[in-house]
């Protein structure tokens, strides 16, 4: 909370300059917010006079099907008069026509509340990215007695006939676009630019973005829950006393929240030197891993097939108490099973696989607990239970509406699993365990919506749709796989990073399947051209952020779990009070 503090602070300390005498209000709606930033709040750019530098200082991005923005302003009394002169300066002026405003370029500021719409043409003569700046002069009584407000946007252009999809990637976006030009100058693509949700580019600033986004969704959380003048000037006092290092610390501390739980940073300088995931275990030192924590097949019985696969099923079964008092300890159970239908190898696979969490204890980590191995070719595994079962087939049913009314499964709630997982990653990690294989099925949910991550055993059978072999015989989780997991077979925690980006994905699609429609031997050429997978639909920008940040080409431009861990609890705070 410390980081959150600081910036409160810094916004305090900055909006004191402004129009002591006067009672201006400038601000974009809710909608008009919700619209460009994916975040419910109005943003003050002026509140009774007191300029929110924070907020202006913020170049907010819009996407290349936006063309109009919205302002509301209003001078709260009737006199003293207050006076405007506005203009716009382009950074690219090839690539966007001279913008305009629905009000006249100089006039009176409305005493009653209105709107007001400014335009962004794009030319369409070439695809850009442009910054426009929105500048206001505001006089009271006369003009030399005028304050100067810049409202800066960086527009999206595109091309006249460049589907927004079909942009080039990164470094295109960046710097040249001639080449690409002439290869989307296809005739029939000229209906719209409505997919910009499609674009993915690893801008320089990925991260710097990310902190500015969610920043700006605290600024935009903190003065929406300012009411009245006085508790202003109350917590003004109390921010004064932070010196203005608060400041120049702000990005940095934002990223550091002071919560126990990201202390994965201090390992990771070991994992870069040599990732040591659990080595090939032979067959015998898996057996006896599991033998350690046996149970007698008597004291196992099994309900309901949860899920099954051609020789794998899971059960809702019960174990009972050593000593047969059933009614003190019995315990519901996951039996994770094989059929006598299976080859040796995947029997063994099996084992090697259910053993890789045991012995791990933490809140989000599900581990194998016990086994059964009596019938050799018949091995259980058991599991603790958590009543919804599976994560991924949970989503896909509420995304049905049949996983019951009682969940509504809003973005905050989303949010809070995301959580979740990230706590168990960072615990494994700490552990010098690299998963390679999170996503939402190797995950299960209770009605608490408590996430635990699973061992990944089963899931090539019990989930096909999401495996494939690349020709070399090894079913491998491409659409999750980080661009060096899928090319080099290299891991590493960033590895992970990049599949809970996916994870994240496909929490906020309800279960789908992440690019469906992109052939897996296609992967890795995709994946250099700079393609991700889309936007989802009611996915806040701030969360579509920092997933896209996750599938960073470098595994060191990634964020880590830490980071991420802050982004997302700010998130999940900021979300909780607006609603
Ligand atoms: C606003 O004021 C500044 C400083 O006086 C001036 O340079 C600028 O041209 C003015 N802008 C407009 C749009 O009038
Ligand atoms: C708002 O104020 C303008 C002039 O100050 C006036 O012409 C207009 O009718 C007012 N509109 C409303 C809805 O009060
Ligand atoms: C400008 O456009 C907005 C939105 O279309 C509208 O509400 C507003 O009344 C317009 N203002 C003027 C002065 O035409
Ligand atoms: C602006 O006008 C107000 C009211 O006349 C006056 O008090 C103030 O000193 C002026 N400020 C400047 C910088 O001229
Ligand atoms: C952009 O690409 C064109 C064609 O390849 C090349 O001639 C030009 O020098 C490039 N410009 C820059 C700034 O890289």
């Amino acid at each position: 909370m410390k980081g959150l503090s600081l910036i409160l602070g810094s916004i305090l300390l900055l909006g004191c300059a402004g129009f002591t005498s006067s009672y201006l209000n400038l601000y974009m709606d809710s909608i008009e917010t919700f619209r460009l930033l994916g975040i419910t709040a109005e943003l003050y750019y002026v509140r009774n006079g007191i300029i929110n530098n924070y907020a202006l200082s913020f170049n907010l991005p819009i996407p290349a099907d936006v063309e109009d923005i919205y302002f509301t302003w209003q001078n709260l009394k009737e006199s003293p008069a207050m006076f405007y002169r506005m203009g716009f300066t382009v950074s690219n002026p090839r690539a966007m026509n001279q913008p305009s405003a629905n009000i006249s370029k100089d006039g009176q500021v409305p005493n009653n509340l209105s709107v007001f719409q400014v335009s962004f043409p794009c030319s369409g003569k070439m695809s850009a990215e442009v910054d426009v700046t929105l500048q206001m002069n505001i006089s009271i009584f006369s003009a030399s007695n005028l304050t100067v407000l810049d409202f800066k946007r960086r527009k999206m252009c595109l091309k006249a006939g460049v589907w927004a999809k079909d942009l080039p990637s990164s470094k295109h976006v960046m710097g040249n676009f001639s080449q690409q030009d002439q290869h989307f100058q296809d005739a029939s693509r000229t209906d719209s630019l409505t997919t910009s949700t499609h674009i993915f580019y690893i801008a320089v600033g990925c991260a710097c973005a990310l902190i500015l986004l969610i920043a700006l969704a605290v600024a935009v959380y903190y003065l929406n829950s300012q009411k009245s003048a006085d508790r202003y000037s109350k917590r003004m006092n109390y921010y004064d006393s932070s010196s203005s290092q608060a400041l120049t610390a702000q990005s940095q501390t934002f990223l550091r929240p002071d919560t126990p739980n990201n202390a994965t940073g201090a390992g990771l300088p070991n994992f870069r030197r040599g990732i040591s995931a659990i080595a090939e275990l032979k067959p015998t030192d898996v057996k006896a891993i599991l033998n350690e924590i046996a149970i007698e097949r008597k004291r196992l019985s099994l309900g309901e097939i949860l899920l099954e696969g051609t020789f794998g099923k899971i059960y809702h079964g019960v174990l009972v108490g050593e000593d047969g008092n059933e009614i003190s300890t019995e315990q519901e159970v996951f039996i994770k099973t094989i059929s006598d239908q299976a080859k040796t190898d995947q029997v063994q696979l099996f084992m090697t696989e259910s053993s890789q969490l045991k012995g791990l204890v933490h809140p989000n980590i599900n581990p194998v607990i016990g086994s059964c191995l009596e019938d050799e070719s018949q091995p259980m595994c058991i599991y603790q239970y958590s009543n919804e079962g599976n994560l991924k087939k949970f989503l896909q049913k509420c995304r049905m509406s049949e996983c019951g009314s009682h969940y509504s499964l809003s973005t905050q709630q989303l949010v809070y699993m995301e959580i979740q997982i990230i706590r168990g990653i960072q615990y494994l990690h700490r552990k010098k365990i690299i998963h390679k294989d999170i996503a939402t099925r190797n995950c299960v949910v209770d009605s608490d919506l408590v996430v635990k991550i699973m061992d990944n055993s089963l899931s090539r059978d019990l989930f096909p749709a999401d495996y494939n072999c690349l020709g070399d015989n090894e079913n491998r989780p491409i659409k999750w796989l980080s661009i060096e997991a899928l090319q080099e077979k290299r891991f590493s925690p960033a590895s992970d990073v990049w599949a809970f980006g996916v994870t994240m994905w496909e929490l906020m699609t309800m279960g789908q399947q992440p690019y469906a429609d992109v052939d897996s031997f296609e992967m890795a050429s995709y994946l250099q051209e700079g393609y991700r997978i889309a936007q989802p639909i009611n996915c806040p920008d701030e969360l579509f952020a920092v997933m896209a940040c996750c599938w960073a080409m470098s595994p060191d431009e990634r964020p880590k779990f830490s980071q991420l861990l802050g982004c997302l609890q700010d998130f999940y705070t900021a979300l909780g009070r607006y609603i």
